[in-house]
């Protein structure tokens, strides 16, 4: 196994040190020193317009880190990543979730066998049953036409599709609806499926291992669910489950076990982490709901970042220098949290879905050889869409003592045809996202509250220090490639990140002590009392107010 360099031995971060004891964010001063600042500190990647000029980017800070990246490798891990070897260390896998959008004509070989043959076969596979659905060709068990879709799955097989499909809310067919399951509170497939017509529904069952116990659960519930309702109409058709349960998995032998056929089951691979997963299979819910021509569209924007994200020279490497910025902000600012701030409605699932990518990819405290991290990782990434942020937790970002860099997501033009007097509305929106970064970066000086005439005693708590870090992402409008490029750019920010704290970003072994300790709790919760004394004195307690209250 090789071993990561460890970043603060390089000469770059003892360069960062230096940097950052001298530095000064002072926008104001930047800004009337370099006419140039915005312009040269802004970058393309695809559609995506990416202003830099707020952050705390200069040209010494930018050759600091991309010297840092040079020396812990990140280009070398990015071509192992994208070459198919397995860098996911503690599971011995290949990372590549990259191959789901590359198109047929490519090779991405993992132990010597090319990839895109069996990506482009589930795709189309997945496309025929999306039209079939749409189409109204794919019938329930009385004959009718699907018209809702339960996406059943848990972490990358809810947060990508249940983000996705309301991100493109406006591309998705008339008469079709989503919904989805994902909690293992029985209040969740409740209130879910309340209203559901078990005769025009479409159960997709998502999940990589099939062996989730929320996913599992709450599959098996829906069936009975489905069952109960259809004998409560009279109808008794042992072919039922097959015409309204499909499933998307890398284990199919499990999907066989849960009874759904193999002909409604759709594969993917061990080299698909399922935070990476909402363009694979795990997107089925998406294909249908919006169709297989704008899921192309939607897989052809991760392509594009992608193809940046491996051969953008690295001064103009958008992913890279966003992925190197935050480490910058981690190691040296101790930022310990980053907002990403939507300004679009549409998107109000996005921060969600990006805290598992980032937080359970790069919460590690060891190394992918094993050893201790030598310095902070895994900042909490948070957010809500703009503006309802601004009358939330803004006020801190503003005026708190702690340092929250902030991306700011905006789209010059909504998605569907306004109607009279919401073209003013959306650029009032928009107003907005340009102030609040305005306000951040530039603030309102002590003289300048005194010249609004405040009076002395409050001329602290109004002023506003400036000096926040903000990157602004524009895009022409949220279509379905747009998407796609967002969600790769953050995948290689993070990657950027993992790479340059020599972590493996793959794994999240974290999350299986809580999920072993909870099935072994069972016997303790109803009612066993040797298991009960075993218990530490809390938990004790607690299940014993569980059962008395019950
Ligand atoms: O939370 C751990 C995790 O393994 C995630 O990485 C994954 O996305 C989620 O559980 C669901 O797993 P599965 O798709 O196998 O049901």
């Amino acid at each position: 196994m090789s071993h990561p360099i460890d970043p603060t031995t390089t000469r770059a971060w003892a360069r960062l040190h230096d940097l950052h004891d001298g530095f000064t964010a002072d926008f104001r001063a930047r800004f009337a020193a370099d006419p140039q600042r915005a312009e040269r500190l802004s970058f393309t990647a695809g559609d995506l317009f990416v202003d830099l000029s707020k952050s705390y980017l200069d040209d010494d800070v930018r050759d600091a880190l991309l010297e840092l990246a040079e020396e812990t490798g990140v280009a070398q891990r990015r071509d192992a990543m994208l070459r198919g070897e397995r860098i996911n260390v503690t599971e011995n896998r290949a990372v590549l979730h990259t191959a789901l959008r590359r198109t047929a004509d490519d090779t991405v070989e993992v132990d010597g066998h090319n990839v895109m043959a069996d990506v482009r076969e589930v795709l189309e596979r997945m496309y025929a049953f999306a039209t079939k659905v749409r189409e109204g060709s794919w019938r329930g068990v009385t004959g009718k036409a699907i018209t809702t879709v339960v996406n059943i799955g848990i972490g990358g097989s809810d947060l990508g599709p249940v983000m996705a499909y309301e991100a493109l809310l406006p591309y998705v067919k008339d008469g079709l609806e989503c919904r989805f399951i994902s909690n293992i509170d029985p209040t969740d497939v409740g209130e879910t499926l309340r209203g559901v017509d078990p005769e025009t529904v479409l159960f997709i069952v998502a999940s990589k291992t099939f062996t989730t116990l929320e996913t599992l659960t709450n599959a098996h519930q829906a069936r009975s669910w489905f069952l109960a309702q259809l004998a409560a109409r009279g109808i008794q058709d042992p072919g039922a489950v097959a015409k309204h349960f499909v499933a998307v998995s890398t284990n199919l032998e499990k999907v066989a076990e849960f009874g759904i056929e193999p002909a409604n089951a759709f594969g993917f691979w061990d080299w698909v982490g399922g935070r990476y997963s909402v363009d694979s299979a795990v997107g089925l819910s998406l294909a249908i709901a919006i169709g297989p021509e704008h899921f192309e569209e939607f897989l052809s924007g991760f392509r594009t970042i992608d193809e940046h994200f491996a051969t953008a020279p690295a001064a103009q490497n958008v992913p890279l220098l966003m992925g190197l910025l935050n480490i910058w902000y981690v190691n040296f600012f101790g930022a310990a949290t980053h907002a990403v701030l939507p300004y679009a409605q549409y998107l109000h699932r996005f921060p969600a879905y990006l805290q598992q990518l980032t937080m359970e990819s790069n919460g590690k405290r060891v190394r992918w050889d094993g050893s201790p991290v030598t310095t902070q990782t895994g900042e909490v990434f948070w957010g809500e869409p703009g503006t309802n942020g601004q009358h939330a937790f803004y006020q801190l970002i503003h005026q708190g003592t702690q340092l929250i860099p902030a991306d700011f997501i905006a789209f010059a033009n909504p998605v569907f045809a306004l109607v009279d007097g919401e073209a003013d509305q959306h650029e009032l929106f928009l107003g907005n996202f340009f102030a609040q970064t305005k306000a951040l970066a530039f603030g309102k000086t002590l003289d300048e509250v005194r010249a609004e005439g405040t009076p002395e005693e409050i001329v602290t708590a109004r002023e506003f220090p400036g000096n926040k870090p903000t990157a602004s992402i524009m895009a022409p409008a949220l279509t379905p490639a747009v998407l796609g490029q967002l969600i790769a750019l953050y995948e290689h920010i993070t990657f950027t990140q993992g790479a340059v704290w020599g972590i493996d970003s793959f794994d999240q072994w974290g999350v299986e002590l809580g999920k072993q300790m909870a099935k072994e709790l069972t016997p303790a919760i109803s009612g066993d009392a040797a298991a009960l004394e075993a218990q530490d004195a809390s938990t004790r307690q607690l299940i014993e107010y569980y059962r008395a209250h019950r």
